[in-house]
């Protein structure tokens, strides 16, 4: 198989994200519950992985970073536990994940907040005087929320300068890191970010089914689920302070350590290695790409603009059809389709051709893989898709 699907979820994992996944599976208890050693051990490892993700995102205060169940999850907390009030606006731009949208359009529909869509087009991608405007326009504005970087096309958005134009404004920042956690530097002190929500299976290497949530001291959240917190235990009322507040229940020890695993294997591999290894491979598949006239590239192909995600269609062909041949003849696995952000297709025009094939690129992804793809394109092109 050649793995191109790693804006999915990035595969292999790194050797050790299995070990430390399997070790602390079978001789560690989740913290917060129970006098064994095993859960003494299991609260310093948790603390252990706080700090990871602190030092990989220069989070100050690692108390301020919680563990959930992946970049859906932090993002639900953000948006449908602030505190909204009717009228209250939120800004987002119009290349985001469903996992941003849906629940921006819930407060819509349910809260009565207002929500304003920055354009996009290809050849200014994110217009800050768009920002700028809005939020000059707009006193009800209370949060600017944006994707780092396109899941669709992989466009990269200027989150520091958005930060920045935010808090000028006196406003919450809110990223969603999905696609560029372990891919481009992520500084929440730097670029100005309120509350950054991170996946652990994508580029941090870790395993499905957790993610992280940091919540800046300047953001009071209500709580977003209720139950066990493994303080306060005699009480009937919750505090939502985080972590605690956030990690209700028994938390997922194996997965948070596995993710912190994979976060501390990109530092020690070092953030600008696996980058320049990443976009060595996405020049490749840009030029490859480019060769071939019946294939259409969406969005630009500046390589220092771009995480290595690309979304391509085939002339005359169904993205979905592409996707399949492309697996069941030559073993190419990919996303086609809508990748869970229609709003990105509507933007870059695919949507009526039922979305895009998309190749992402990741660490274990080698030139034959991406020779492969470029290769089985033209090997499909030349029996016309006959088979279909
Ligand atoms: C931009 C973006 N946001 C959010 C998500 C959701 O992440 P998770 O799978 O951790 O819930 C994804 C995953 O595809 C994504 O690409």
């Amino acid at each position: 198989m050649h793995y191109l699907d790693n804006a999915a979820t990035s595969w292999p994992k790194p050797e050790t994200v299995y070990t430390v996944m399997d070790q602390s599976f079978r001789s560690l208890f989740s913290p917060k519950r129970g006098t064994a050693k095993a859960a003494r051990l299991g609260a310093n490892q948790l603390q252990a992985a706080r700090q990871t993700l602190a030092t990989l995102f220069n989070v100050a205060n690692p108390e301020r970073i919680s563990f959930t169940s992946g970049a859906t999850h932090a993002l639900n907390l953000a948006i449908q536990a602030y505190p909204w009030q009717a009228g209250d606006g939120i800004i987002i731009s119009a290349i985001e994940h469903h996992a941003l949208s849906r629940p921006v359009r819930k407060m819509a529909r349910e809260k009565g907040i207002q929500f304003f869509v920055v354009p996009y087009t290809d050849a200014l991608p994110f217009d800050l005087t768009a920002y700028e405007s809005l939020l000059k326009s707009h006193p009800e504005i209370k949060m600017v929320a944006t994707t780092h970087a396109s899941n669709v096309i992989g466009s990269i958005l200027p989150v520091a300068e958005i930060g920045s134009l935010a808090h000028q404004h006196g406003k919450l920042y809110l990223v969603d890191a999905a696609q560029s956690a372990g891919v481009l530097p992520v500084d929440v002190q730097a670029q100005h970010i309120d509350m950054l929500a991170v996946p652990g299976h994508k580029s941090l290497y870790g395993p499905p089914g957790v993610g992280a949530l940091y919540i800046s001291e300047a953001v009071q959240l209500n709580s977003f689920i209720e139950g066990g917190t493994g303080n306060d235990s005699g009480k009937h009322a919750m505090h939502a302070t985080p972590p605690d507040g956030i990690e209700v229940g028994t938390i997922p020890l194996p997965q948070i350590l596995a993710m912190a695993e994979g976060a501390r294997w990109v530092q020690e591999m070092g953030l600008s290695k696996i980058h320049h290894h990443e976009m060595t491979l996405l020049a490749q598949l840009l030029s490859g790409l480019q060769e071939i006239p019946e294939v259409t590239i969406y969005g630009h192909t500046d390589v220092a603009h771009k995480t290595p995600v690309v979304s391509f269609n085939v002339m005359g062909q169904e993205p979905k059809v592409v996707g399949e041949r492309l697996f069941d003849q030559y073993g190419i696995a990919l996303r086609a389709g809508f990748h869970c952000a229609p709003m990105a297709h509507e933007a870059i025009g695919s949507i009526h051709r039922g979305g895009t094939v998309r190749a992402s690129i990741g660490y274990y992804t080698q030139p034959d893989d991406v020779a492969a793809l470029v290769n089985a394109l033209k090997k499909l092109l030349s029996e016309s898709f006959s088979r279909v």
